[in-house]
Order: structure tokens, then C-alpha cells, then sequence
């Protein structure tokens, strides 16, 4: 696979909340990742900001030790992480007083693009924002990236992009939702968008349902405060999963820009049906020998919050109207995987007979991890015995296909950041979709407040409650396997 890293223009970053565990985990190694590719240029420089009172020196010693912390040493390279840190400065500050904001202002140069992370508390995002224009920090081409959670429900959401909207307008502001930036969550619309082959079949008519699932193997752990008040709905649902939604299910943009894009994924938000009581299915993990469970880790010991959660929902519109679309996440499960499975309907004619069985195509679009795409078609199985069928796999994993280069698939931060940088605001989220999520998502978490339903109980290691494969059995169908 041939590189083609086009650098970004220069950078000024700001990271506020510079010592945390996102910019420790996911966004400096990222940038390390950019930088060692060739795509930081060598004017770009990174500035962490943060409560906590430490010099450019030592700031740049904690992220020597991120970067090598999450990356394998044969990946990096001793002299590249040098130059890397060379690009590094940090400024203590104070959120919500006035400590560190003359500084700031002075360090950021006026002639390069300027790009503010705000991987703090959603609480804070006011505060930073109205310092930076009082301090005149913001500049009227700045860009700002906030972090999920994006509120915790509609009303928090429209507070919190009125906040932002007083200082920002809305080209400036940079939502992130990660699953956007994963290589084949993008090639879902390059295989949707760029092919003739699916979009024919890519509607009610041809499809039975689809599935989409997020499973991880890990717990709540020390989140357990923050994952309690939200749970699954809001901490994967409400983003992560609709947006996959969205993605399969919106008709093709215009063209492939922001606005074009996000329109599309808009109009599928808000042709989704309200999701029954009886077609949502939420569970918790019970502990193990060796494992807590989830009441062990969450914030109250009788916590009713779901760390588990299925849903059958429709989409009223012309494509899908009758085909359902089930969506499953869930924590301390068998494996980590994740996929988008199109399960397409029956042939309209059996000719084969009843001994031949039933064959349906499926189109498997795996995120993680052995990212790929594979289409389960039927064949004749080799040899005499008459006309037996067999279901295969035209497989396009992107390891086997793209050759060794591509099982170094970038992390989706470093994407999404370089698109920051060239002010792409397409692989991120607009206000009005955020709201639109909110408001479908709201009235289910309400009604199950109010009924007081509580979590069904599962095994860790399991595929989740029972529950949940009644709610497929119910209509004859099955989940697919949750296997690494
Ligand atoms: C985050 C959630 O947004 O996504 C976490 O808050 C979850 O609870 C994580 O574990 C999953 O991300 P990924 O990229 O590991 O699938």
C-alpha cells in the first residue's frame, strides 16, 4: 500500500485537560502517529494546558511516557519521539479563574491554524470558551473540538450548544464521535456510495433487517461513577450506535461534504420510530471468581443502570419502512467485536427444493478488530452428490486484501484530529443532530424510570441476557455470534 500523507497546514493545538486520560491514551499518540508519518508539519505545535502546576519540561516527560506507553516499541522510533516532544509546550491553568490565560494568549501565533480540544468536563465547556474570547485567544477561524457526552439529554444538549453558540458559531465547532473516525465505518460509504452493486438491493424490499453491535469485553472499572448516571443508552446508543445507523440507513448525499452528509443522517434520526417497552431488553453484569460485577464497580450497590443493551426499532420512511433495525451493546462480554451485519431476504423462489435449505446473503461490515467487509453468498458445494449449497464468504478483510500495511489501520483519533486541522467537519457531529438522538432517545429512558424496570442479570463472558435472544427469537430470527 502506497502512503499518501499529504501534511496539514501549520498548527497551533490547544489541549485543555492536557494531563487527562484521553490525551494520555488516544489523542497525543495519535498526534505522534501523524507526526511520525509526515503529516504534522514541522511548524505544528501541540500546547497541553491543565490545572495541575508543571513546566514544558516535565509535561513533555509525561508524554514521552503516554506515546510509549501506547505505542509497541517497534512502531516508534527514539528519534522521531524526540523531534515529537521538540513540538510540545504546556501552560498551567485555571478553567474557571483567571491563572494561565495572559500566557496562552501570548503562546498561540496568529499566522497558523488554530484548533482548541476541550478534553475536560462538559461542565467547563462554557467557561473555556468565553475565556478564550475574552482573552482574545479565539480567533474568528479557530476551531473547537468537544467531547462526548454531548449533555445527557435533550434539554442539557440544547443548553450546552447555546453555551458553545455564544462564542462560536457553528462551523467552529468540532463534535466528536469516534466511531465516525473508524477506517470501516468510513468504507461503509465508500462500499455503499461507490459501488452499483448494493444500493439496488439496499431497501426494504431486499433487506430482512440489520444488526448492529458493539461488545466489549471490558467492565465499567474505575468509570463506574460517570458509566452509573449514564449507561448504555447514553454512553453508546445515543452516539455510537445511531450513527452507525445512520449511516446505513440514510439515503445517498448529494455530494460528499458536511453539510450534504449530516442533512442525510438528520432525516434518518428523525424517521425513527419510538421503540416499544417490550423491544428493549437491558442487562447488567453479574460477578465472577475473579470479576466484579457491575453493582460492585457502579456508584450505588442497588444501581439499576444497564451496562447491556438490546433494541429492535423502524424507521418510517419510504426505504426502510418493515424492515427492523436491532441494536446491541454491551460490557464484559464473550468477545470484543464489533459489527454491522445486512441480512437480506429469502430468494423470492426456492428452485433448489426444501433439502437444499435457506440461504440468505448477509453483508458483514466488521469494525473491530480484523476490520473488513464480507458479502456470505451461496454456492454449489464442490463434487457429486447432487445440488447441495453452501454459504462462503467473498471476503474483503483489509489485512488480506490491502497487504500488511493495512492491519496498521490509524486509530480513529488521529483522523478525526487531522480533519480538525483541515477544517473537515463532515466525520463530525452537527448540534441539530445531536439534539435530533436526544430527543428519540429520551422518552425510552423515561419510560423505564418510571416503570421501574430493572436490569436482567448476565454472566460475564456471555452474549448478554436471555432476554435479549428472545426479543430476535420472537421474529424468527437470530443474532449473529459475538466472536474475536
Ligand atoms: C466510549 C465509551 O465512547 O467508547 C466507552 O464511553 C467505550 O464506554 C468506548 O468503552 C468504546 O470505544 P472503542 O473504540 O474501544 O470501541
Amino acid at each position: 500500500m502506497v502512503s499518501r500523507v499529504i501534511p496539514v497546514d501549520p498548527f497551533d493545538l490547544v489541549i485543555f485537560g492536557g494531563t487527562g486520560d484521553l490525551a494520555q491514551k488516544k489523542i497525543l499518540p495519535g498526534l505522534y502517529r501523524r507526526f511520525a508519518d509526515g503529516q504534522m508539519p514541522a511548524e505544528a505545535r501541540i500546547i497541553g494546558a491543565a490545572r495541575s502546576d508543571l513546566t514544558s519540561d516535565s509535561y513533555r516527560a509525561m508524554v514521552r511516557d503516554a506515546v510509549s506507553e501506547a505505542i509497541p516499541e517497534g512502531r516508534r522510533n527514539g528519534d522521531t519521539l524526540t523531534a515529537f516532544l521538540g513540538r510540545i509546550e504546556y501552560v498551567t491553568i485555571d478553567a474557571t479563574g483567571t491563572a494561565g490565560w495572559t500566557e496562552l494568549a501570548a503562546m498561540v501565533r496568529p499566522d497558523v491554524v488554530r484548533a482548541f480540544y476541550f478534553s475536560v468536563a462538559p461542565s467547563l465547556f462554557g467557561d473555556l470558551a468565553k475565556r478564550l474570547n475574552d482573552h482574545r485567544i479565539a480567533s474568528r477561524h479557530c476551531r473547537i473540538v468537544v467531547e462526548k457526552p454531548f449533555g445527557r439529554d435533550l434539554a442539557s444538549a440544547r443548553d450546552l450548544n447555546a453555551t458553545l453558540a455564544r462564542h462560536f458559531s457553528e462551523e467552529q465547532i468540532y463534535r466528536i464521535d469516534h466511531y465516525l473516525g473508524k477506517e470501516t465505518v468510513q468504507n461503509l460509504m465508500a462500499v455503499r456510495f461507490a459501488n452499483v452493486l448494493f444500493e439496488p438491493l439496499w431497501n426494504a424490499q431486499y433487506v430482512d433487517h440489520v444488526q448492529i453491535t458493539v461488545a466489549e469485553t471490558v467492565g465499567v472499572g474505575g468509570r463506574g461513577a460517570y458509566y452509573d448516571k449514564s449507561g448504555a443508552m447514553r454512553d453508546m446508543v445515543q452516539n455510537h450506535l445511531m450513527q452507525l445507523l445512520c449511516l446505513i440507513a440514510m439515503e445517498p448525499p448529494s455530494r460528499f461534504d458536511p453539510d450534504a452528509v449530516r442533512d442525510e443522517k438528520l432525516k434518518v434520526i428523525r424517521a425513527l420510530d419510538p421503540v416499544e417497552p417490550k423491544d428493549i431488553v437491558r442487562g447488567q453484569y453479574l460477578a465472577n471468581d475473579t470479576l466484579s460485577g457491575y453493582r460492585d464497580e457502579a456508584e450505588s450497590p442497588d444501581s439499576r443502570t444497564e451496562s447491556f443493551i438490546a433494541l429492535k426499532c423502524g424507521i418510517s420512511n419510504w426505504r426502510w419502512a418493515g424492515t427492523p433495525f436491532y441494536l446491541r451493546t454491551g460490557k464484559r462480554l464473550k468477545a470484543r467485536a464489533s459489527e454491522i451485519a445486512v441480512v437480506f431476504k429469502d430468494a423470492p423462489h426456492a428452485i433448489f427444493g426444501q433439502s437444499a435449505g435457506t440461504h440468505r446473503n448477509i453483508l458483514s461490515i466488521r469494525l473491530q478488530p480484523n476490520e473488513g467487509i464480507t458479502l456470505g453468498v451461496t454456492i454449489k458445494e464442490p463434487g457429486p452428490g447432487g445440488m447441495r449449497l453452501l454459504d462462503v464468504p467473498l471476503d474483503m478483510s483489509f489485512a488480506d486484501a490491502l497487504g500488511p500495511e493495512a492491519s496498521e489501520v490509524p486509530d480513529a483519533y488521529e483522523r478525526l484530529i487531522m480533519d480538525v486541522i483541515r477544517g473537515n467537519q463532515t466525520l463530525f457531529m452537527r448540534g441539530d443532530e445531536v439534539e435530533a438522538a436526544w430527543a428519540w432517545t429520551d422518552p425510552l429512558i423515561e419510560g423505564w424510570t418510571e416503570r421501574g424496570d430493572a436490569p436482567a442479570p448476565y454472566e460475564i463472558g456471555s452474549t448478554g441476557p436471555e432476554e435479549a435472544a428472545i426479543l430476535m427469537h420472537r421474529a424468527g430470527r437470530k443474532w449473529r455470534e459475538i466472536r474475536p
